[in-house]
């Protein structure tokens, strides 16, 4: 079964009657769409067939429809389309527990669109961590209240601004576009197979690398700092370059707590580099 105009349509109907109610009921879905009872109970059956949208039955509101992760997945890149950000849609590249990254393609060569997450224990963490000042200040842009907090969305926010703000500075993914919790990128590596991240590369001149890598993040630094900053967050090409990537969980340079996030984040890559290449400490 494909996706058409008429699901997007029914999928984003029900998306806007989520700001009213959390679990939407089908009876007022049926209402709000231009297609007759009959057609809009089909094209949401199909849906949940898609698993664009599951049902739950409440004891008051009778049966009652919500779109699932992979239902936003699914607006956020037909939208990208849409808007001609990207052209083709292309395959995963990466599934983690914070994000799923799947290759595009657009006019002009090859995207990654990275879809945020959820994660209970992640927020809790968030909670906690230096990051949360930056999703704060972000919660407060959007005007919302912190209960309301759409953590994958305030993520992608984030990683766009950072992006933005460090496209031309040092090596990140040149940012293409933001929707929902979805952040469309430049694609690093060859056609849609990605480069290598720095665990998994054995690198000829440690030092010098190490040297390069602390040298562009302190040129970052002076306007975001990374706060996840490890051999996984770092893409190497075939032909040497350094990409860095994932700043989801980044801080502007001026908040509160930017400096202790630093220096963790040059320690541990420090760290990295004289286990891995027992280069000595200086
Ligand atoms: N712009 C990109 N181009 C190509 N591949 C990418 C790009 N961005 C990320 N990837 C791939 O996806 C993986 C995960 O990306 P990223 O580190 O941004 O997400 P994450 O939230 O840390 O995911 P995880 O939950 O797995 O830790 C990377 O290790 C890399 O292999
Ligand atoms: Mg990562």
């Amino acid at each position: 079964m494909n996706i058409d105009k008429d699901h997007i349509a029914v999928l984003r109907a029900i998306e806007g009657l989520h700001r009213r109610y959390e679990y939407v009921p089908l009876d007022e879905a049926v209402t709000k769409l231009p297609f007759s009872a009959k057609t809009t109970r089909f094209l949401i059956s199909e849906l949940n067939k898609m698993e664009y949208v599951s049902f739950f039955t409440h004891r008051d509101t009778g049966v009652a429809v919500k779109v699932t992760e992979t239902g936003f997945d699914v607006l956020s890149l037909w939208d990208f389309k849409k808007h001609g950000v990207i052209t083709n849609i292309g395959s995963p590249v990466g599934t983690g527990k914070e994000s799923v990254i799947i290759s595009a393609e657009t006019k002009n060569g090859f995207a990654a669109v990275k879809m945020h997450r959820y994660n209970q224990k992640e927020f809790v963490k968030i909670k906690r961590s230096f990051s949360w000042t930056a999703i704060k200040k972000i919660i407060d842009d959007l005007g919302i209240r912190e209960h309301e907090i759409n953590v994958p969305r305030a993520k992608a926010q984030t990683e766009f601004r950072a992006l933005s703000g460090l496209s031309g500075t040092i090596p990140v993914p040149e940012p293409y576009g933001i929707n929902r919790h979805a952040v469309c990128m430049q694609f690093i590596g060859k056609k849609s197979l990605p480069a290598k991240i720095l665990v998994k590369v054995v690198l000829k001149e440690p030092k010098d690398v190490l040297d390069l890598i602390i040298e562009d993040y302190e040129k970052a630094a002076e306007k975001w700092v990374h706060g996840d900053f490890s051999e996984f967050n770092i893409m190497v090409t075939d032909e040497g370059e350094l990409y860095y990537i994932d700043w989801s969980q980044a801080i502007p340079s001026n908040y509160e707590n930017a400096d202790r996030m630093k220096e963790r984040d040059l320690q541990n890559i420090r760290n990295y580099f004289l286990k891995k290449y027992k280069l000595k400490d200086q």
